[in-house]
């Protein structure tokens, strides 16, 4: 497996934790009321990575599920099956593997996961929507642009179908507040904001815009924050990744060489905060369930 994939395999693991904890109580009620009473539900979950949505999920939806993932990746995706079959199997839960899918089965319960390898901005193209209950994303609006995103949030208005994302990202911070710490968060976020072939991605302004959107064409929505909490010694491998994180996209960002060398010394601050135990970071993102009233 290529290095980039990899670690970015064990950046998602390392997060799982710290999703879940961080996972807007309130927004996730509103879904669960949604579907109160079905026995079956699908749900179509885009740029599903290593499989945290539905590891998340399994045991509190519907008892009958089928899951369709959509990640760009294929490695991701055959990760997140082993994944999901080593974790069933350790709740006590019947697996069989196919090739790009994953039934579970305990008593009653029948979870069937597959995925499709392509990008979730061809959705319509690659699964009969009215056939699906829910789609979820997590961690994945904040990557598109305004206008990708219209496309796709028209396309689900247009069928009715309930949205549940997590993880919108919204800002960041330290238990430090130093100038320093406002400069480079902004020069993080700006790499969000770069131009790429499709535009600029939402990056922080995601929240803001989906709740517009849908409030605009009168949907129903449920929203609210959800804080991934990075504290101390224990968050040291998270805060590791996400000052790694922030390294690569940050230095894209400053052709100043008196910038490069006061990022350097930045980093360099924050690592020996994070060995000593001492660096606490915050992000906040949103998290939303949109239904159709
Ligand atoms: C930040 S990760 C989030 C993964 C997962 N949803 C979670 O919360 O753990 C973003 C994922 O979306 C995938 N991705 C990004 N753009 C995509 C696209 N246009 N179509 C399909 N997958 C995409 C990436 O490969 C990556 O696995």
């Amino acid at each position: 497996m290529e290095t980039a994939a990899l670690a970015s395999i064990h950046w998602h693991d390392e997060r799982f934790k710290y999703d879940c904890e961080a996972r807007n109580q309130t927004v996730e009620q509103a879904c669960f009321h949604h579907f109160y009473g079905k026995n079956e539900i699908t749900i179509v979950d885009l740029g599903s990575g290593t499989g945290s949505n539905c590891l998340y999920f399994f045991e509190k939806f519907p008892s009958q599920q089928n899951w369709i993932f959509i990640e760009q990746e294929e490695k991701i995706s055959q990760y997140a099956l082993n994944r999901l079959g080593i974790e069933a199997d350790k709740k006590g839960y019947e697996i069989t593997h196919g090739t790009n899918s994953l039934v579970l089965k305990k008593e009653n319960r029948n979870i069937n996961i597959r995925y499709i390898t392509d990008s979730f901005l061809n959705l319509v193209d690659l699964v009969d929507l009215d056939k699906v209950d829910l789609v979820m994303a997590s961690a994945v609006f904040d990557l598109i642009s305004f206008s990708q995103f219209v496309d796709f949030g028209s396309v689900l208005l247009e069928k009715k179908l309930p949205l549940l994302t997590t993880l919108n990202y919204a800002e960041m911070n330290f238990n430090s507040d130093t100038p320093t710490d406002v400069v480079f968060i902004e020069k993080y976020e700006s790499f969000m904001n770069r131009s790429q072939e499709f535009g600029k991605a939402m990056g922080k302004k995601c929240p803001r815009i989906l709740v517009d959107f849908f409030q605009k064409q009168e949907a129903k929505i449920e929203y609210g924050p959800s804080i991934w909490k990075l504290e101390g010694e224990s968050a040291q491998v998270m805060n590791h990744h996400l000052l790694n994180f922030m390294e690569s996209a940050s230095n894209q960002m400053m052709e100043d060489q008196d910038d490069r060398m006061l990022f350097k010394d930045w980093i360099t601050s924050k690592r020996e905060a994070v060995e000593d135990g001492e660096l606490d970071t915050y992000v906040q993102y949103y998290d939303l369930f949109v239904s159709n009233k």
